[in-house]
């Protein structure tokens, strides 16, 4: 609580909403226990009004995405099988090795969303997905961090990104798995803001009479969120000089991708981003273009059918490159996103959000009745000086736990990690058994590893070591 009394703060609050239209919300402040209005005071006094005015401008308005520009397919680093390609990918992986070795590149899971359309109750990162095991979607990710810790031999730092709903969660699932080995230090979590849903004039609702109806703003809000959190300058402090992000729901994420990592560094590129190859115009994945020189993501549902199911000449779909949401971030160029003078844009998303109504009666709807306002990540590629995108093999990288059933469902994630472990198989000359396989990440990295592991010997269908 604060000691301004709070008579004045509901005066001072009052005449700085009302310059701005969202007045309303105090409407109840009268009915409010003395806690209840100190926490919506408090929860009021940390919007930046004019700076949410402005955000809801430009999603109220026309659309706000800068079409102008010939658009073209982007430039990419293509997988390539030739003696050359892996010549280049090995030199990628060497500058990507000396960096992890030498500790400059840090982890960064974003973990905050909602996962709605999974609807599992919890974090995302306690789902069960190991085909065998179980093993959760955050054990997955904390053990590549602690086993290509121990391949390089340094401590590499891991960010954890929340949101208000999960903090706590989360913590907590870490703390019951000791970690998963990983040293405290180690580990950095922080959580995301929230941006208040609003009705179609741009006015806040009130989930309830003492609280705004808040939602996390979208995984774009990292960049505040780092250096909200002080973890920009812990990165700096620990020499950090590059940021693997990656996204929470891919068991798949190879997280310290020395390749990536290296690709991305010897370009000297501020962000990288991985693609895989887009096979059906109508799959729902965003794909990479470049609209004059500057490369951008054309979500799915924004793509012209023309240019979503146009070819080139070797038959592929010209606009491909979808993106996986695993990224490279120069450190300073999270920075300069932060600093003032670049601004990420927010994006609309017309949502139920169940609210107290100008009466005081609790609206439960059942259409679309507000808009909530969210940042995407990929959005920072436009502010990128340099950009490099890579493409790599979808089966060995990305199988997103998305939706309850069908496409990007549990079933398909642990069906992609099964595949993926019988191919390491194959490729050590072991028999692939029927029914499911599973490989943990302390066991290997890698199929390289996974190869250079084993002496011949048939461990069994999970392959594993705590
Ligand atoms: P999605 O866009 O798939 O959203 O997030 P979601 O919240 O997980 O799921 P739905 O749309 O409600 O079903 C992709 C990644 O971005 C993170 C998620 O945790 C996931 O790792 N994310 C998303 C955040 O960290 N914060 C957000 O505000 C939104």
């Amino acid at each position: 609580m604060t000691d301004i009394p709070s008579a004045e703060r509901v005066a001072q609050l009052r005449a700085a909403l009302s310059e701005h239209g969202q007045e309303h919300v105090l409407r109840f402040a009268d009915e409010l226990s003395p806690d209840a209005l100190d926490a919506l005071l408090s929860e009021l006094e940390a919007l930046d009004l004019p700076r949410l005015d402005l955000r809801l401008k430009s999603v109220l308005g026309e659309s706000h995405e800068d079409t102008s520009g010939e658009l073209e397919p982007p430039r990419v680093v293509e997988l390539d099988n030739s003696e050359a390609g892996r010549a280049r990918d090995t030199a990628a992986r060497e500058a990507g090795e000396e960096l992890l070795r030498t500790g400059k590149v840090a982890a960064f899971l974003v973990a905050g969303g909602q996962g709605t359309r999974l609807g599992y109750a919890g974090p995302k990162g306690r789902f069960p997905v190991g085909p065998l095991t179980n093993r959760s979607l955050f054990a997955y990710h904390a053990q590549r961090v602690l086993a290509a810790s121990r391949r390089y031999g340094n401590a590499l730092p891991y960010y954890v990104m929340t949101s208000r709903a999960n903090h706590a969660d989360t913590v907590a699932a870490f703390e019951e798995a000791s970690y998963w080995g990983l040293d405290r230090e180690q580990v950095f979590f922080l959580t995301q803001g929230m941006l208040p849903a609003v009705d179609d004039q741009g006015r806040m609702l009130l989930a309830e009479k003492g609280a705004l109806a808040l939602s996390p703003d979208g995984h774009g809000g990292c960049f505040e969120a780092l250096q909200r959190s002080g973890a920009l300058h812990d990165m700096a402090r620990r020499g950090v000089e590059q940021i693997f992000y990656f996204q929470v729901d891919n068991p798949l994420a190879p997280v310290f991708d020395p390749v990536f990592i290296g690709h991305h560094a010897q370009a000297g590129a501020e962000m990288s981003t991985k693609v895989v190859e887009k096979l059906d115009p109508d799959e729902k994945v965003g794909v990479l273009g470049r609209r004059g020189g500057v490369d951008c993501l054309l979500e799915y549902s924004d793509l012209d059918p023309a240019i979503a199911s146009a070819r080139d000449d070797n038959g592929k779909l010209r606009y491909r490159a979808g993106n996986i949401a695993i990224h490279m971030l120069q450190r300073a160029f999270a920075e300069r996103l932060v600093n003032g003078e670049l601004e990420l844009p927010v994006h609309r998303a017309n949502k139920k959000v169940p609210h107290v109504d100008s009466a005081g009666a609790r609206v439960e709807p059942s259409e679309p009745n507000a808009i909530k306002l969210e940042m995407f990540v990929f959005d920072a590629l436009g502010f990128a000086a340099t950009t490099l995108v890579q493409e790599v093999r979808r089966e060995d990288e990305f199988a997103p736990v998305k939706n309850a059933e069908g496409n990007d469902s549990p079933a398909t994630s642990r069906a992609a990690l099964s595949a993926q472990a019988k191919r390491w198989m194959t490729q050590a000359g072991l028999h692939v058994r029927d029914g499911d396989v599973e490989v943990g990440p302390l066991f290997a990295l890698d199929v390289e590893a996974f190869c250079a592991t084993l002496t011949g010997a048939d461990f069994g269908p999970v392959f594993d070591r705590s």
